[in-house]
């Protein structure tokens, strides 16, 4: 799918950028730390892409980490959903994920997220498993997790999807 024109996706620089993209990820998630898969992860300490639109403010934001074979999104965001800013920060982190050698992308999202797991998976990502309980335990560690999300459902667990990349 080709991206939107009006923005573009670069890796993320830091300096004054950084400040921006800590505003945005506290937007977004309330801070810079986000919990997933019982670890609490500070965004500041990751490679980051952004889509940067014309105007240089963000559009939207991947961050990621590269362990042992596996490169996992830790956080994406788009500024405004359904304008191709998503899919392109994908692209690009698979083009990372090449690049890095890595066997498969990963990435949690929680039970609520029905807008996130269409997204996913209309993008080639499967669910590979569930673990019951995972947000209730986030939420020991960050209160300000909700309880409800997207379209009042209770929010719970993680799912975990994965996305194998060719020629590995
Ligand atoms: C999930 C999320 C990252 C997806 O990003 P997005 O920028 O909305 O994704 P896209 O715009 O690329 O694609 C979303 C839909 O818009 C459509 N779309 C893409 N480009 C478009 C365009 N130029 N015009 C109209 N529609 C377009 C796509 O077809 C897609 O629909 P599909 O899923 O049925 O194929 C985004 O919704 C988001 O930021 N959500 C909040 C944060 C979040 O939950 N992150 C995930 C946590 S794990």
């Amino acid at each position: 799918m080709q991206p939107s024109t009006g923005w573009q996706i670069r890796q993320s620089f830091g300096g004054e950028e950084r400040e921006a993209l800590d505003e945005f990820h506290r937007l977004t998630w309330g801070g810079h730390i986000v919990v997933a898969h019982d670890e609490a992860i500070d965004l500041r300490t990751l490679p980051a892409l952004v889509a940067v639109d014309d105007g240089g403010r963000l559009a939207g934001a991947l961050c990621w980490r590269v362990v042992d074979d596996s490169l996992e999104v830790v956080s994406i965001a788009a500024a405004r959903s359904g304008v191709g800013v998503g899919t392109a920060l994908l692209d690009a982190v698979v083009a990372e994920a090449r690049a890095a050698g890595s066997h498969r992308i990963w990435l949690v999202t929680t039970n609520d997220n029905l807008r996130a797991l269409r997204f996913y998976q209309r993008r080639g990502l499967r669910i590979v498993g569930v673990d019951r309980g995972a947000v209730d335990r986030a939420r020991l560690m960050k209160p300000s997790i909700p309880t409800v999300g997207d379209d009042g459902v209770p929010i719970h667990d993680e799912l975990r999807l994965e996305l194998s990349i060719e020629g590995h």
